[in-house]
């Protein structure tokens, strides 16, 4: 690695193969197509990982006007690409009326938008959102509330779409709210049928799970003494008592978790074998009656397909001990290049040294207090300047969603790795 000011990421896009594989096995295990696996790039669009998703036979899900281009440069056939974007500019619905790339319609502007620049076969995927879950609406800004649905059919009557199915993306990872997103799409789906459309794919988005760490007692004991230190009840476990999520008040604890699950028993292929055995009202399992109700399972997987497909590699700057006599890691890259929704990144690096352990905190280069690259006080072995700290399974978002390339220090570089080893 060159003198640089700036982290370099190691892909390796093959292992995404591992990672399909997994997904397929669950989809086989139950009888069902296994082909409706699409690619969420926005987790990461460096050309390696379409070209790998193209290899391994399955679509992408693109969210903007650049990735479809991007998707299409890479030989995706339009067929295997859908758009489920946020925002949807003009010449993006324009472009996928055109090429009849499938979109998934979040909301009426976006419906009334494709009836004026329609063609009647444009197909569409109707986003749904705000299902009862536990007596509550579940929470999401995205898609059609379950009272919008009766006028959602009458506007596609009157337009003639295509609707080729019912989507759904959780932001959490829970089964149950799941199988109830499921119940009340299954249900959708009947009301379209009935008002005379052929939908026939339910698309459960991504957010399947995946286990960045080997040991559960070790995420249970992390857990346990964050609150501990958030208690003051012993010495820091993370930079300045930061609780991720977690407050003292009065000497309780309240507040959630605002990071990832790090660790998880069921992930990829077996999460979804769970989900498909789920039992719905009717004491069927999903998969049962997907497979009677003709409807196929489609998933959006990011995260999950990138496991283990990247890490990153960060050069020392220094060694130093702050105002609060804490010793801090200096490195060549800054906190946004290991940022992604969770407010720290619960992995430990690796550092490529033998030297003693020791307690420390990586620190970046940006002249802003709170550049601390991982909040968690570390425990590993020495290392002094010019010498490499690795950072594991890196690729999903963590250092593209919010990496700035502030004070001109550049940004992260990717190098794509081939063959079968796969990555540390
Ligand atoms: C609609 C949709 N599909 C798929 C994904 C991919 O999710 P993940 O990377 O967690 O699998 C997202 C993530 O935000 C999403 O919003």
């Amino acid at each position: 690695m060159e003198d640089t000011s700036a982290p370099t990421e190691l892909l390796h896009p093959d292992s995404l193969q591992t990672n399909v594989a997994s997904f397929k096995t669950a989809f086989q295990n139950h009888g069902l197509r296994d082909d409706l696996i699409y690619f969420a790039c926005k987790a990461n669009s460096h050309p390696s990982f379409l070209e790998a998703a193209k290899k391994a036979e399955i679509g992408i899900d693109v969210t903007s006007e650049k990735e479809l281009a991007d998707a299409l440069a890479a030989g995706l056939d339009p067929v295997r690409i859908i758009v489920t974007s946020a925002i949807k500019t003009d010449t993006l619905l324009q472009r996928c009326v055109d090429l009849h790339v499938t979109t998934v319609v979040d909301n009426f502007d976006e419906l009334k938008l494709l009836q004026q620049q329609q063609s009647s076969k444009t197909p569409i995927m109707i986003r749904l959102g705000g299902w009862q879950f536990n007596g509550t609406p579940s929470a999401t800004r995205f898609g059609f509330l379950p009272s919008q649905i009766s006028q959602i059919v009458e506007l596609c009557q009157q337009a003639k779409f295509d609707i080729r199915g019912v989507q759904f993306h959780l932001k959490g990872y829970s089964l149950e709210e799941r199988t109830t997103g499921i119940e009340h799409a299954l249900g959708v789906i009947s009301t379209l049928r009935e008002a005379g459309f052929q939908p026939e794919i339910l698309d459960i988005g991504g957010g399947i799970p995946v286990s960045y760490l080997a040991s559960e007692t070790e995420w249970i004991e992390f857990n346990a003494q964050l609150q501990s230190s958030i208690l003051d009840r012993r010495d820091e476990v993370t930079f300045n008592r930061d609780g991720l999520g977690f407050f003292n008040v009065k000497g309780e604890i309240v507040g959630a978790p605002s990071f990832y699950p790090y660790w998880n028993k069921l992930t990829k292929g077996e999460y979804l074998d769970a989900l498909l055995k789920r039992n719905l009202i009717n004491g069927q399992s999903v998969a049962k009656n997907l497979k009677s109700q003709r409807i196929s399972l489609q998933i959006e997987p990011g995260r999950a397909l990138l496991d283990q497909c990247g890490c990153l590699l960060a050069k020392v700057a220094f060694n130093k001990t702050d105002s609060a006599g804490r010793h801090l890691t200096g490195l060549f890259m800054n906190r946004t290049q290991l940022m992604s929704s969770s407010s720290d990144f619960c992995v430990d690096p690796i550092a490529l040294s033998e030297r003693p352990t020791k307690a420390t905190y990586l620190v970046g280069s940006y002249c802003i207090e709170s550049d601390v690259i991982m909040k968690r006080r570390l425990h590993i072995p020495e290392l002094r300047r010019g010498e490499l700290l690795l950072i594991p399974n890196t690729a999903a978002y963590v250092t593209s969603l919010f990496a700035s390339n502030s004070h001109g220090l550049g940004e992260v570089r990717r190098v794509v790795l081939e063959g079968s080893g796969g990555l540390p």
